[in-house]
């Protein structure tokens, strides 16, 4: 299927490692013009000169953060200075701590909200102006499973994420007749950085060892394990084109179908 995504300039938060980096990977492989967008430039640099020589795409490595908004209007402003345009937003710069309610303080709630939540409102209220313009865009909101399936080991994410659904659906409605959409990508496990971090709380506030967690978290799909990026990549890739620009305002799991009680069932077992 040609994705028809050869000369579309796409922007992706976080680009520079796990999910961000493959999905900026996969849209370079399909044509697009990329920026990534990320705080530690020697990260960003090496992605970018990875995925060019991969691809032989144009990549332009942004530094900026995104919990500033400032930053953020000003890397969005450069983008559209050296691109001409932004086609696609994905927004997947994100992290919020695990934790359970009594140990987790209004500074680990501020945080997890910020940028998961916040970060996603700065990108899309930064590039609407010029997808009105355009009369088109796509905004791809990367979130997660864990603002439907809650789990209380999660409730700072699934905060988060439940706030990103929320807005992706809302705007979807705002913004339909300037002929941009909106649709949220809701992963579970996915083997990153950032999920050796997760398993690692996990295991801290279920009393267990990280082997443990990890082995509750891939008995909780009935796949039996975790996702690995390219698979996400792949279904945002797709989501990205003219192809899907129809799937708007809803939301897909790319989860294995997790069953997030099953985690907790496991209690005596692990
Ligand atoms: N991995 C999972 O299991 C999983 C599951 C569900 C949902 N998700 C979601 O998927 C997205 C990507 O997750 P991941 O696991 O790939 O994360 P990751 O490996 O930790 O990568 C995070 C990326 O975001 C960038 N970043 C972090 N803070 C930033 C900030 N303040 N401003 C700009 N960029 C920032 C990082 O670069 P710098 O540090 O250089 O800024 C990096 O490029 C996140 O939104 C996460 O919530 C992940």
């Amino acid at each position: 299927m040609d994705l028809k995504l050869t000369g579309k300039v796409a922007v992706v938060t976080g680009g520079s490692q796990g999910i961000g980096k493959a999905i900026a990977r996969a849209l370079a492989g399909e044509g697009c013009a990329v920026a990534i967008i990320a705080r530690h430039k020697e990260t960003l640099d090496a992605a970018a000169g990875e995925i060019k020589a991969a691809t032989g795409a144009r990549i332009s490595a942004v530094v900026a953060d995104m919990t500033k908004t400032e930053q953020v209007n000003r890397a969005i402003e450069g983008i559209v200075a050296e691109f001409g345009r932004i086609d696609i937003l994905v927004n997947n710069a994100g992290a919020a701590p695990g934790g359970v309610l009594e140990t987790l303080s209004d500074e680990d709630w501020e945080s997890g909200l910020q940028l998961k939540f916040l970060g996603y409102v700065r990108a899309t209220r930064a590039v609407i102006p010029y997808m009105k313009k355009q009369k088109s865009g796509r905004v791809v909101n990367l979130i997660g499973n864990d603002g439907i399936k809650h789990s209380y080991w999660e409730i700072v994410p699934g905060a988060a994420n439940a706030a990103g659904q929320n807005l992706t659906l809302s705007l979807a409605g705002q913004y339909g007749r300037f002929n941009i959409s909106f649709v949220a990508v809701n992963p579970g496990p996915v083997r990153t950085e950032r999920w050796d971090g997760l398993i690692k709380a996990m295991a801290r506030d279920m009393k267990i060892t990280t082997d443990q967690a990890n082995a509750r978290a891939a008995a909780s799909i009935p796949l039996g394990r975790i996702a690995e990026v390219e698979e996400v990549a792949d279904l945002v890739t797709y989501l990205a084109s003219e192809r899907a620009h129809y799937v708007n305002g809803t939301m897909i799991e790319v989860d294995g179908g997790q069953q997030k009680p099953l985690m907790d069932a496991m209690r005596d077992k692990a």
